[in-house]
This record gives structure tokens, sequence and C-alpha cells, in this order.
């Protein structure tokens, strides 16, 4: 059994909390491998993988090409670098064009802290992509929260640890 990693991420948060989650489920006995979406696209997900897929809430969603040119505009005035695999494609579209394969799945996000339904939540969109997908959810999604200059907040890579040891326990 594989468990694959795959997150999409403009400013690094979504990354750093997929490798922390993955890092959980390593540790609990569930090794895990990280992938942007473009390494996804290259490396697809084989049948019976176990897939925890994560992005940025953008628009109370999930990205679309012009929120993604607009968080590059916006990376300057927040002082923020953008991630190294920004370029590739968003989970939106990285998820249309996966096969329906099966197996289970768990969904994330990075999201600004405070009440869901203010600020939406990507990893919902995500959850019922991968269930059109036939994937299984065998975890509810999950956010991991962010201050209002999109940092993250203090202690949320070891809260996507904690959750990462808890899909392993679950998987
Ligand atoms: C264009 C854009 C739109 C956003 N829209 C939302 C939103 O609707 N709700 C929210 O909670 N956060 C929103 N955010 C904040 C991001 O979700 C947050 O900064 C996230 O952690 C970024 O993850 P990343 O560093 O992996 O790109 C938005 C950010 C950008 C750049």
């Amino acid at each position: 059994m594989t468990v694959l990693v795959v997150y999409e991420s403009m400013y690094g948060n979504t990354h750093r909390i997929a490798g922390s989650i993955a890092r959980g489920l390593t540790e609990a006995g569930a090794p895990a491998e990280v992938r942007s979406t473009a390494e996804a696209q290259r490396h697809p997900p084989a049948a019976g993988d176990v897939l925890v897929v994560g992005a940025p809430t953008h628009g109370h969603g999930l990205s679309r090409e012009n929120s993604r040119e607009q968080a590059v505009r916006d990376a300057s005035r927040h002082h923020l670098d953008v991630d190294g695999s920004a370029g590739g494609p968003g989970v939106r579209e990285w998820l249309a064009g996966l096969a329906a394969a099966g197996g289970r799945a768990a969904a994330f996000d990075t999201r600004v802290k405070g009440p869901a339904v203010l600020t939406g939540r990507a990893s919902q969109k995500i959850a019922r992509a991968l269930e059109e997908h036939r994937y299984e959810l065998f975890a509810r999604p999950e956010s991991f929260l962010v201050s209002m200059d999109n940092e993250l907040l203090p202690g949320e890579e070891e809260l996507a640890a904690a959750w990462g040891r808890d899909l392993a326990a679950a998987l």
C-alpha cells in the first residue's frame, strides 16, 4: 500500500502541512510520499493507493487559474515567497484529469482562521471530487489555519503531524 500526500501550494503553507502529515503517517507506520500536483500528474496514483489531497482555500473553495495568478501578484505585497511548486496545476485541474481508480482517500486544506462558514474550506470540495472519482473517504476533511498575513499559525505543523498519525491508525 502506498500513501501519497498530493498538494497544491502558492506560498508554501499547504506544502509544509503536506510534509508534516506525511511525517505523522510515516512515524505511525504508514510510510507516505509527498507529491506536488505536477509530480502527481507525471506519476499518477495506482489502483489501491491511498490519497491524501490538500490545497489552499481560494475564494471559499478551490483555486482557479485567475486566483493563482492573483496569489503571485499579491506575493510581493505580502512579503511572501512563491512556492517552487506554484506553476503546477491546481488540485481542481489535477482531480479533473484523475482516473476513477478507487481506493481510500482523505482531504485537507489551509485557510484563514475563522468560522468556516465565512472562510470556506477547499477540503470539502476536494472530498466531494474524490468521492466522484469513487474514492472512499476514511477521515473527515481537515483544515490547518493561517493568519490574515497568510502565515501558518504556531502549532499547525504539529497538528498536521498528529492528523497524519490519526490517518495511519485509521488505515
Ligand atoms: C487569491 C487568494 C484567495 C484566497 N481566498 C481565501 C478564502 O476564500 N478563504 C480563506 O480562508 N483563505 C483564503 N486565502 C488564504 C489562503 O487560503 C491561505 O493563505 C493559504 O494558507 C495559502 O496556502 P499556500 O501557502 O499553500 O498557497 C486566499 C489566498 C489567496 C492568495
